[in-house]
């Protein structure tokens, strides 16, 4: 398939035309932000450790039987995904208080929440992506209810596969953010899952190794996710 005009330019990713009207091409660069695009900083080596971290979650998330847009992963920082019509709005799974739930409730950080609770942003920068539910997103148009119960469905079933899979490898799953769209009238997971969109704690010392460690300049942003990604069994050697 052939790389044809950027269409779109993201905080992290850019997506590019190909040739085929159905499918797109995603790069993940080493761009990574913080506060609503406020701060931008190069991470080196990021783009590619998230684009094998993507590809690996995708695959194992489709062996678990949920579709996602993930096609085939074509260089270090390229992968091919299905076009989708985006549904704009983040949902959110969270398994302990963390960010804007601590914040926002006074919670303390690593609460337990049982069960997992799941939130809806509407998906918009100038706005700072604010809360919204699904009253709002049907009589706003975004979805449909079924659609919106769908997402829901997914993401929870998202978060128990994840969830086991990172506590396998002595990790605990935290909270993390999926974005879904429409591809030939099916609910399709996009986007991307890697430790940009996630939080990952330690099981047993609690250390951060997601992307609050450059939100709380923590230092050793990468080699957190690089921790991450050797845990729970992704490749980041050349094969
Ligand atoms: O900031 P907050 O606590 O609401 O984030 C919940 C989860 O969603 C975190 O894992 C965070 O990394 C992710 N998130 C994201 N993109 C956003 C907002 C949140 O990936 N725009």
């Amino acid at each position: 398939m052939q790389k044809l005009d950027l269409l779109y330019k993201g905080k992290a990713k850019s997506v590019f035309e190909t040739d085929n009207p159905d499918y797109l091409i995603l790069e993940f660069r080493d761009d990574t932000s913080a506060f609503n695009g406020e701060r931008i900083e190069q991470l080196a080596r990021k783009g590619k450790v998230n684009n094998r971290f993507n590809a690996f979650i995708m695959q194992k998330l489709s062996e678990a039987g949920i579709e996602t847009h993930f096609e085939q992963q074509l260089s270090d920082e390229e992968v091919l995904v299905k076009r989708l019509t985006m549904i704009p709005v983040e949902c959110v799974v969270r398994n302990y208080a963390a960010g804007s739930l601590v914040r926002r409730l006074g919670l303390q950080e690593g609460q337990a929440l049982t069960p997992p609770t799941f939130e809806l942003f509407y998906k918009d920068d100038g706005l700072g992506d604010p809360m919204v539910n699904d009253s709002l997103a049907v009589s706003l148009g975004w979805a449909t209810q079924a659609q919106l119960d769908e997402m829901k469905a997914l993401t929870f079933k998202v978060n128990d596969v994840l969830s086991k899979m990172f506590d396998d490898g002595g990790l605990m799953l935290v909270d993390f953010k999926l974005e879904f769209g429409v591809f030939k009238d099916r609910i399709v997971l996009g986007d991307e899952f890697s430790p940009d969109g996630c939080r990952v704690w330690d099981k047993q010392t609690k250390k951060k190794l997601d992307k609050d460690r450059f939100r709380q300049s923590l230092g050793d942003v990468v080699e957190g996710y690089e921790e991450v990604a050797q845990r729970i069994g992704v490749s980041l050697v050349d094969e």
